[in-house]
């Protein structure tokens, strides 16, 4: 994905544009440049972080205006650099100086530059991008919104844009298809942008496009149409969080940040959901589909990456706590697999950000053959919220850091909910849904007592941390868990780790362990203890080095590790919510300890809206 922001009022829009851009940059951070219009089109571009385009801005100022666009680029098509950074333009000289800054994927770019390079348009980057621009000025006629329009009834693929020209100074056009775009409406000013991270510091008062929906604005007014200029009215709502949130305060990195608010983030992911008194789950954005989902025959969960790992412990709580048959797939092959959806079927989309292109798609595809969809997500009007039946937001509050954390508690909370819902609705007594919530409402005061070890967990860490090669274990609830500790190893420390269940080791990775190799193992005390102490003993007999998870009080499991980070005692159900939080700490620290960018990995994006 990509951050865009754009501004049309009468404030200078560079230092806003600006701002929003350092806002948005955790969606990615190839290459970034902005466009104002000010008589003329002028555009500054660059490959790298947005600091580099701001030096390169201190080169320009006479760059200054009232109507502009800017782009922090995660790249598709083309590789990070000068020329293919956005904002990009028609054809300098003889074009009508438009510029264009996209998030998405034009999936017919190639036979639309073809076209264009027969009449003449000549094309200076490899991006996909590119076609829409000079096809807009194929198009342009004095109308930049009828150009657009035109342009975009063309193209096939997913697309937020924003789109100025130096022949009318006075409207800024954007547009949506399978890509987030918001428009927080101000006083005589429009702030347009991927989130509401980049518009809360300006306004409160926002309205998310939806698929095809193209929106012209003015200083002063704004009209939205369809691609097929069908006008209609959009819902203009208020944002629901403040710029606290979004800011690192006295923190380094987002990511520690958002760990350390685990304990509060899952306060509020209960709150106001459960009575411990009465053994009962409230969830009004799904009450209405009760019967459906007591009467389901199947659920199945779909994500990717720490979603898809979420829901693998959302799986395992539907089978244990509803009885209902439950199974989970990589939204990525579920779309493409063919699946077989029959009457009673319910699929559960788990996505953080709500804008996972192969998410969303999957969810589409679930309920073009019948299935109910519901949404469990943290962000508040993303596609995946608006699109699915029902569904339970997270409310762990804005998450900046690349690598996911307190979405992931939120996630396995919210499912957790679902489960107990629906379980107290079919087999479940109200006893046993109370102790379960009593259980729930004391861990986030466990994981303030788990994250005091954060320094412990550290120094272990820096034992290992030149290892370039690690393996993480888990059984049964802790096997999601093996695989969330591994992702995050990877994604921020770019140390290899492969997360798998215990005892699958034998049939294969085994062969990896060599003498020193670390092993994470979480070894809590639940049904398959003494299985995943077999295990240990099968990596100890082989010279790998174990770092276990174990329960609190157990001495025993201390003569099978190198290290143990320990933590108290839950019911198996609920063990991933504390389980998960050491291997976070230390996939943090490794990230630390190896000087990488804890918050902005390379290669990575907050959230993929591309396929
Ligand atoms: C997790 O740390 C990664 N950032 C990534 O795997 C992420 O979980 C995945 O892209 C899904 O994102 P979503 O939850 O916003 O759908
Ligand atoms: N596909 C476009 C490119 O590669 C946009 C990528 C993005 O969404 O950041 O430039």
């Amino acid at each position: 994905m990509c951050g865009i922001v754009a501004y049309i009022g009468d404030k200078p829009a560079r230092p806003l544009l600006l701002e929003g851009l350092k806002r948005l940059e955790y969606r990615g951070y190839d290459s970034a440049g902005m466009a104002i219009v000010n008589g003329d089109l002028q555009v500054v571009r660059s490959v790298g972080r947005v600091r580099v385009l701001e030096s390169l801005l201190e080169q320009h100022p006479g760059m200054s205006g009232t109507l502009g666009i800017a782009h922090t680029r995660w790249a598709t098509h083309g590789e990070p650099s000068d020329r293919n950074a956005h904002p990009h333009t028609d054809d300098p000289g003889n074009g009508h100086g438009i510029a264009l800054i996209h998030n998405g994927i034009i999936e017919n770019y190639r036979v639309l530059k073809t076209y264009l390079e027969e009449k003449g348009h000549v094309f200076n980057s490899d991006t996909d991008t590119e076609v829409l621009t000079h096809l807009i000025g194929e198009l342009y006629a004095g109308d930049l919104e009828q150009a657009v329009q035109a342009a975009l009834r063309e193209v096939t693929g997913a697309y937020a844009i924003a789109v100025i020209c130096e022949k009318e100074p006075g409207v800024l056009v954007v547009a949506s298809k399978g890509s987030p775009l918001m428009v927080g409406v101000g006083k005589d000013e429009y702030i347009v942008a991927s989130d509401s991270s980049a518009i809360v510091a300006h306004t409160t008062q926002a309205f998310t496009l939806d698929d095809y929906a193209v929106a012209r604005l003015t200083r002063d007014s704004f009209r939205t149409t369809t691609v097929d200029n069908v006008p209609f009215s959009p819902q203009v709502r208020d944002l629901e969080f403040n710029l606290e949130q979004i800011e690192l305060g006295a923190y380094e990195h987002f990511m520690l940040k958002e760990i350390e608010e685990q304990p509060a983030a899952m306060r509020r992911s209960l709150k106001g959901r459960v009575d411990a008194r009465e053994g009962q789950v409230v969830l009004g954005g799904i009450a209405d589909f009760a019967r459906e989902l007591v009467k389901a025959k199947r659920v199945i969960f779909l994500g990717q990456g720490t979603a898809l790992n979420a829901a693998l412990v959302g799986e395992y709580l539907m089978e244990d706590l509803a009885k209902i048959p439950a199974e989970t797939d990589f939204a990525s092959e579920f779309r493409y697999r063919n699946p077989i959806i029959e009457d009673g079927t319910v699929v559960i989309a788990i996505s953080q950000s709500g804008e996972t292109a192969d998410t969303i798609a999957a969810m589409d595809e679930a309920k073009r053959r019948g299935a109910l969809a519901l949404g469990l997500v943290n962000v508040v009007g993303s596609t995946i919220s608006r699109k699915t039946d029902a569904g339970v937001y997270l409310r762990v509050g804005p998450e900046i850091g690349v690598a996911s954390t307190k979405a992931f508690l939120g996630q396995i909370t919210v499912a957790a909910l679902v489960a107990l819902f629906i379980g107290r609705r079919r087999f479940l007594s109200a006893e046993h849904v109370s102790n379960l919530i009593r259980e729930l409402e004391r861990i986030p005061e466990l994981i303030e007592k788990t994250l005091q070890q954060s320094d412990r967990i550290r120094e272990a860490t820096a034992r290992f941390v030149e290892r370039e090669n690690w393996l993480f274990l888990g059984r049964g609830y802790n096997y999601p868990v093996a695989l969330e500790g591994a992702l995050k190893l990877k994604e921020i420390s770019y140390i290899h780790a492969e997360g798998m269940p215990a005892a699958e080791m034998k049939h294969g990775p085994i062969a990896l362990i060599d003498d020193g190799m670390p092993v994470v193992v979480v070894a809590t005390r639940n049904s398959q203890y003494h299985k995943v102490v077999s295990n240990i003993e099968e990596v100890r007999s082989r010279g790998g080095h174990v770092i276990g998870v174990a329960t609190e009080g157990d001495t025993e499991i201390a003569r099978y590790c190198e290290e143990v980070f320990y933590v108290p005692d839950v019911v198996e159900p609920l063990q991933p919510l504390l389980t998960v939080v050491p291997l976070q700490l230390l996939a943090y620290h490794a990230a630390v300890l190896r000087g990488k960018d804890v918050d902005k990995p390379r290669n990575l994006a907050k959230s993929v809206t591309v396929e």
